[in-house]
């Protein structure tokens, strides 16, 4: 798609079989699909394969724009996705994020990847469907889809704390150029959830731990495709204790 874009600019019709697909990439062009143009862009495409593992397109994520997905988005944002619930699980998050650094304390290098999944998918699971039910196949992960200024292939998310030089560009769905949660009506509603729980993470895994690569120079960011755009190589760390962890 890069590639194509590259030739044929930043909006392009493909057609995929019978399906006309508009791609476009450009802050610009996403404002005008997800902002100015959002009401005519707010149902998702339902092919066959997506209407069996959706009900029909019953569900929130492919519910056609219309009053059965408004009702279900605001039944998952106020029982479950609003700030003040959100802020709610904060000793789930809190006990979770202890009982996985504490797991780190040994020094033997670890695979981030199965460790970051476990712990989230412990904590989701807790506050999704109450302590005794865990569910550990859950996964999240970040995709970032505009890069602006800069080679995009090269890792350096600082780049959007420097864009204008005007502070950081937001991630929230206001700056067309960053956005890993999307935008518009049909903007990621567990994006609050999401934020909490990053944040608190990484925070306390950098506070408590220096983390040391065993023998590699230069990480390789090759990526693989999937639900989600991840690293293809897996991330083997070693936590170096920097400050304890409290009663262990
Ligand atoms: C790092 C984690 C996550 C990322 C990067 C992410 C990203 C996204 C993106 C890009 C969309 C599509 C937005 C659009 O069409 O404009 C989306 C939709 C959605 N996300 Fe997330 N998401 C994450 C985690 C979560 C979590 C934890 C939940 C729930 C607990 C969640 C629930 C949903 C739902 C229900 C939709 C569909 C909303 C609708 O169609 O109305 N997401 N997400």
């Amino acid at each position: 798609m890069r590639d194509l874009a590259r030739r044929h600019g930043p909006v392009m019709l493909l057609r995929m079989g019978e399906l006309p697909t508009v791609v476009v990439s450009s802050r610009e062009a996403a404002r005008e699909v997800m902002k100015v143009h959002d009401a005519a862009f707010s149902s998702r495409p339902l092919s066959p394969t997506v209407g069996a593992i959706s009900n029909g397109g019953r569900d929130i994520i492919f519910a056609p724009y219309g009053e059965h997905w408004r009702q279900l988005r605001k039944v998952a944002i106020t029982e479950l996705l609003s700030a003040r619930r959100v802020l709610s699980f904060r000793r789930v998050r809190e006990e979770e994020v202890a009982a996985a650094a504490a797991a780190s304390t040994s020094s033997a290098a670890v695979e981030m990847r199965a460790r970051l999944s476990a712990l989230v998918s412990d904590a989701s699971a807790r506050v999704l469907l109450g302590d005794r039910c865990k569910d550990r196949d859950m996964r999240l992960s970040t995709s970032v889809r505009c890069w602006p200024g800069g080679d995009p292939e090269e890792f350096r998310p600082e780049r959007f704390e420097e864009t204008g030089g005007a502070g950081e560009v937001d991630f929230k769905g206001t700056d067309f150029e960053l956005l890993p949660f999307g935008a518009g009506r049909r903007m990621c509603p567990g994006m609050m959830f999401v934020v909490a729980n990053v944040e608190l993470v990484l925070a306390s895994l950098l506070f408590h731990f220096d983390w040391e690569v065993p023998g590699v120079a230069k990480l390789d960011m090759t990526e693989t495709l999937g639900v989600t755009v991840r690293r293809k190589a897996g991330l083997l760390l070693r936590p170096i204790v920097r400050v304890p962890v409290p009663g262990v």
